[in-house]
């Protein structure tokens, strides 16, 4: 299944009422899956007694909402911080260290090399799992998230006499193994970084002697401890497992971003400490969405987005992340209050009566859904076709945004799709605003000449792949056969309208407007 889904606020799912009206909610958006926090602090209130009830309800109610649910473990780190650990475990110190910043002041962040903390955390854990695996044979849990955007904050990584002690020690010989066996195959990032030549060296001396070492030292800590959860846990119950990363953007350093989580770069470290986790997830809170989904879809590592920020351009997002990097999933940030139905505004105000022609004219009417309600219907409906087509050249995307008004896809069939911004035609009410909004368009090939588009705000043009800008004698053409607005039900295409005349500007485009989310299908024939 692909994960077309959205994850709740952090205190959304704390008592019964909030998610009964949250799960409701989240089914007419048309969400397939939830991901839903867990605390350490309301399943464990007491030392060693356990409150299973939120889990039961949380259950429950996904079922009722027919939503697969995966599970945020906020354990003793939620955002670098330990705030989700229970009261009793926050009280003693003692039993539960700190880790400190270089002049020794403790932070409300658990020490990673702490035995207690880890069994403590495992522990409650565990308990998790067992109670899934007791009250989960319907699997509406799919998937678990080991902590929450794990990563050390303030410095570069815990500077406590234990993990001084361990960062001028030798790097253990697991890691050293790791990576000079996967050499070719290593992030450029620790590829130039990693001196497999120092025998028995320190982290210093093998990573290079600076915060960006101290980092790599940190994703160790965390990662190793990760494992031992996630070894713990799957052995009774073995469902897959991911961890999320805070994006080390706007050109901080490791310790202003949370160090040594889970990032792109440091993938290799995770991989060498942590494969008992299946996925890194990337959370999107900065500018610069195709550079970052770019960064996270490695050879072994499926693009999954646990969290983006909540807005409009998500489904944009959405369509792009499945369509071009064949992602697993993608879920806005606090999606329940996400609306479900757009405010409405009337189509025919919306024409610019000084254009030349009835062109601004597109009468489909939409039914009013706000854009993440309308993509993710489409996508819900696609899915058997997306996954079909994983990892092919039968499925692209291309993501418009104000600087990049057009893109091309090539098929296999040697056409050449230009797919331009719908209000480069500079017939759409929203044309003449100085910035435009992001608009995307999934294209499936689903046979020969013959293509499925999901999108928002585009126009498509079609040629031969070997033509060039000008017509030549000799050049095949490109035609639409046939244009369909289509829905699918039970696997089926089910024509909607047929779309010519001035919705295809007389044969010569296929063409979604801003403001609506479409499944055309077209068929393409040469003269
Ligand atoms: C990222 C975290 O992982 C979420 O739990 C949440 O705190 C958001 N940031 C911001 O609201």
């Amino acid at each position: 299944m692909l994960i077309i889904g959205g994850e709740l606020g952090n205190s959304s799912a704390s008592v019964p009422e909030d998610v009964h009206r949250h799960f409701a909610h989240l089914h007419h958006l048309g969400l397939n899956t939830v991901l839903v926090p867990l605390s350490w602090e309301l399943i464990e209130p007491n030392e060693g007694t356990f409150d299973m009830s939120m889990l039961d309800t949380v259950l429950a109610e996904a079922r009722a909402a027919d939503l697969k649910v995966v599970l945020l473990w906020f354990g003793a780190w939620k955002n670098s911080m330990s705030c989700y650990a229970p009261e009793w475990f926050k009280r003693d110190t003692k039993r539960f260290p700190r880790a400190h910043t270089r002049d020794g002041k403790p932070v409300e962040e658990a020490s990673a090399l702490s035995r207690n903390v880890l069994d403590a955390d495992c522990r409650a854990f565990c308990h998790v799992l067992q109670h899934l695996r007791d009250n989960d044979s319907e699997q509406t849990v799919v998937m678990l998230q080991v902590e929450n955007e794990m990563g050390m904050i303030e410095v570069p990584r815990d500077y406590s006499a234990d993990a001084t002690a361990l960062y001028h020690s030798p790097v253990p010989e697991s890691l050293m193994r790791y990576l000079q066996q996967h050499r070719k195959t290593l992030h450029p990032y620790i590829a130039e970084r990693f001196h497999p030549e120092v025998q028995h060296g320190t982290w210093d001396e093998v990573f290079g002697g600076d915060i960006y070492a101290e980092e790599i030292f940190q994703s160790w800590t965390y990662a190793t401890y990760v494992q031992e959860l996630a070894t713990a846990g799957r052995a009774i119950y073995d469902l897959p497992m991911f961890v999320n990363v805070a994006l080390d953007s706007r050109g901080r350093q490791p310790g202003q971003y949370p160090s040594g989580g889970p990032l792109a770069q440091l993938i290799d470290i995770w991989r060498a400490a942590a494969p008992a986790i299946d996925v890194l997830g990337v959370d999107i809170y900065d500018q610069g969405y195709a550079d970052w989904t770019a960064k996270y879809h490695l050879p072994d590592n499926p693009l999954f987005i646990p969290e983006i920020r909540l807005a409009d351009c998500d489904a944009a997002y959405a369509l792009y992340a499945f369509g071009h990097h064949g992602a697993m999933g993608f879920c806005p940030f606090s999606i329940e209050d996400y609306p479900l139905y757009a405010e409405y505004t009337s189509a025919a105000a919306a024409v610019d009566l000084s254009r030349n022609d009835q062109l601004n004219a597109f009468t489909a009417p939409g039914e009013g859904l706000s854009p993440l309600a309308a993509c993710y219907r489409l996508l819900r409906q696609a899915e058997p076709l997306i996954i079909a087509r994983q990892g092919t050249d039968d499925m692209d995307a291309v993501l418009l945004t104000d600087a990049q008004r057009e893109g091309t896809i090539e098929t296999p069939d040697g056409i050449r799709m230009t797919i331009r911004h719908s209000y480069s035609l500079g017939w759409e009410a929203g044309a003449a605003a100085s910035s435009w909004p992001e608009v995307a368009c999934m294209v499936l090939r689903l046979g020969r000449d013959d293509y499925l588009f999901i999108g928002s705000g585009v126009v498509v043009t079609f040629a031969d792949s070997k033509a060039g800008d000008v017509w030549q004698k000799g050049d095949v053409r490109i035609g639409l056969a046939k244009c369909e607005e289509v829905v699918i039900e039970e696997d089926a295409l089910r024509v909607v309208r047929t779309l010519n005349g001035d919705q295809t500007h007389q044969g010569r485009h296929m063409r979604i407007p801003v403001g609506q989310y479409a499944m055309q299908h077209v068929r393409l024939y040469r003269y």
